[in-house]
């Protein structure tokens, strides 16, 4: 039912994952520039940045200190192993990499060998769906921007949930669009029904990114609510990471970008074209940047 998504994502970040690493490094992801978004940071530490400010989070609002924790993870949609390797580092943990991609899973298998890292890391493709894991697997799922490319919010989280050992830690970053239940005013007092104007803005954004659709950071949480999660915590981070697309703007058009964009082919050229498409998204306050802490119960009654 999803082959065709999934081919156009498959085929998109076989296509451009060389390129965004030789001119953005190995996150492909936001970066985070304070809670305001007012840090001066360079991009690519702005980008590890954001992965340390979801683990101090983490351990703030779960009351929990992860690298106690964690002996294994799942990194899901793990592109060229940006968060994989840091992590597997930091933890000294055993982590997996899953994405449709097959020449990221091989870019981030090369990437874990040039780092000594492959005893400890395994790269799949495979999907995020459905995943060859057994119940119970994992100390930590770990979703950096890759749920707003699943076609089923409800089944990924519930094969985090599945996949997750109890007592298990959830982070999922992923880009959504903004609350629309009509009391809840968003931070430029947005509110009701998204518009007309909001529902091509987000359709052209699909197109180009191919995303399914997204989904407003309370329905995250009241899925992951309903599939069983515990200790829920949300955050719309969007004010700390909307900078990153100046940036990354900014550097799409010196002479090495334009230069690999043409060789990379139309969809990453209509990707690069498409940023000023998620500048204007946080812009309105219709792009949202949300994230979600929780825990797997350990079934202990107290
Ligand atoms: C924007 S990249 C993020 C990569 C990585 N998390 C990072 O931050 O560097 C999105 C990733 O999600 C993966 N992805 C999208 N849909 C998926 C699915 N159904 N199953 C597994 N991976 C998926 C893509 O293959 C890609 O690796």
């Amino acid at each position: 039912m999803n082959a065709g998504l999934y081919q156009q994502i498959q085929q998109f970040y076989d296509a451009s994952s060389g390129l965004w690493e030789q001119l953005w490094g190995p996150h492909m992801h936001h970066g985070y520039y304070g809670r305001e978004g007012g840090n001066q940071v360079e991009r690519r530490q702005a980008q590890v940045d954001l992965i340390e400010a979801l683990l101090n989070a983490a351990t703030d609002k779960l009351g929990v200190n992860l690298p106690d924790r964690i002996s294994s993870f799942l990194d899901v949609g793990c592109g060229i192993g940006g968060s994989t390797l840091y992590l597997a580092q930091k933890f000294n943990a055993s982590g997996t990499g899953i994405t449709l991609s097959p020449v990221q899973a091989a870019r981030a298998s090369a990437r874990a060998a040039a780092a000594h890292l492959s005893p400890q890391t395994t790269f799949l493709v495979a999907d995020a769906l459905n995943t060859p894991f057994a119940d119970n697997s994992f100390d930590l799922v770990w979703s950096l921007e890759s749920g707003e490319h699943m076609p089923d919010k409800h089944k990924l989280l519930q094969e985090c949930y599945r996949v997750l050992k109890p007592g298990g830690t959830l982070i999922l970053a992923t880009w959504c669009h903004r609350p629309t239940a009509p009391t809840g005013l968003g931070s430029i007092g947005l509110s009701g029904p998204l518009q007309p104007s909001e529902l091509r803005h987000l359709k052209q954004i699909y197109r180009v990114y191919h995303l399914p659709y997204v989904i407003s950071l309370p329905e995250y949480e009241a899925i992951a609510r309903a599939v069983g999660f515990l200790n829920l915590h949300t955050a719309d981070w969007s004010d700390a990471v909307a900078p990153f697309w100046d940036d990354v703007i900014r550097s799409a058009f010196s002479p090495a970008a334009i230069f690999g964009l043409l060789r990379a082919g139309l969809p990453t050229i209509k990707g690069a074209l498409a940023m000023g498409l998620m500048k204007n998204g946080y812009r309105r306050g219709l792009i949202r940047y949300g994230v979600l802490w929780a825990t797997k119960g350990d079934g202990v009654m107290r």
